[in-house]
């Protein structure tokens, strides 16, 4: 085996933290197979580092349904539409690991590198999730989900867990990998989990530790007219509630907003006429000084 600078430092952050890191395909498939003859069960979250309450929420599910928990934490580069995002994307593989220590010690850790999971050729695969890829995210960052669709495939075929966990904050992306392992006939269940939030409603995400003050201060804004629309969709037609939404946006100085959409929960698309037979969210977008925040709402 080589032994480059990256095994150097992840073989550190092994040492000093004590918890089991693997950064390798081969280890982590060494390591399913005694797992298979234990017969044990194994719960995989996938992240991408910068781990905060939110994930930890995540992994707390995982360590109750599973003798195993693994946590993935790798910034997958075909996600990103945009550059900037990709590189400004915070990493803290050391901090990442010291928070999950805390959980519980025996978590283990896959830290992959780009070409552990690429082979070489980093380039997304393209994929039909029946529509769901093209409404919301799909609409404003180009090829998102054939990036995550390519990453989460692979992890799921490297680590094959029972369960997997995902976030309601990206509801979209967790109906999109229901999708993904129903159509590739994945056998593994895929477990959504509540929105995790800050005291003043912030739905946690990791872009929120490169906000600004004043920006933290005004991104609660955001849930808080979530909250407001969902009253409104009680009593009023869902064009009346997305013109109010938006003027709301319009009236503020720091938030910009990308999109504000009430769909089905199922297909994602817009709502036409409301129906009591159907679920709906609310789904927005907006930006805070460069940075995009996404949150959403169940609405009925
Ligand atoms: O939600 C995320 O953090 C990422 O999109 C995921 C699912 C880990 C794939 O890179």
């Amino acid at each position: 085996m080589q032994f480059g600078t990256k095994n150097i430092k992840f073989a550190a952050v092994n040492f000093i933290l004590k918890m089991t890191v693997f950064t390798t395909k081969s280890e982590i498939q060494k390591f399913i197979s005694s797992l298979n003859d234990k017969n044990k069960t194994l719960g995989l979250v996938p992240t991408m580092g910068a781990l905060h309450e939110g994930h930890s929420s995540l992994v707390k599910k995982a360590l109750q349904e599973n003798d195993v928990t693994m946590v993935s934490i790798f910034v997958n580069p075909t996600q990103f539409d945009n550059k900037e995002d990709l590189e400004k994307y915070p990493r803290s593989l050391k901090t990442d690991v010291l928070l999950l220590k805390t959980l519980d010690p025996n978590i283990i850790v896959y830290a992959p590198s780009v070409d552990d999971i690429y082979n070489g050729q980093t380039k997304a695969q393209k994929f039909s999730f029946d529509g769901l890829e093209f409404e919301m995210e799909g609409e404003f960052r180009t090829g998102h989900f054939d990036g995550v669709g390519t990453v989460v495939k692979r992890l799921f075929e490297i680590v094959k867990p029972k369960h997997a966990y995902f976030g309601e904050k990206d509801f979209q992306q967790l109906q999109i990998i229901r999708k993904l392992v129903d159509k590739h006939q994945i056998p593994i269940n895929i477990k959504g989990c509540k929105i995790h939030r800050a005291s003043n409603g912030l739905a946690m995400s990791s872009r929120n530790e490169r906000l600004k003050p004043k920006y933290k201060e005004a991104a609660p804004f955001i849930y808080k007219t979530l909250k407001t629309a969902k009253e409104k969709f009680g009593t009023k037609s869902a064009t009346v509630v997305v013109e109010w939404v938006k003027q709301q946006f319009e009236k503020h100085d720091l938030l910009k907003l990308e999109y504000f959409t009430i769909a089905d929960t199922k297909t994602l698309k817009p709502i036409k006429r409301k129906s009591s037979k159907k679920n709906y969210r609310a789904f927005i977008a907006v930006y805070a000084d460069g940075i995009r925040l996404i949150d959403n709402i169940a609405l009925n």
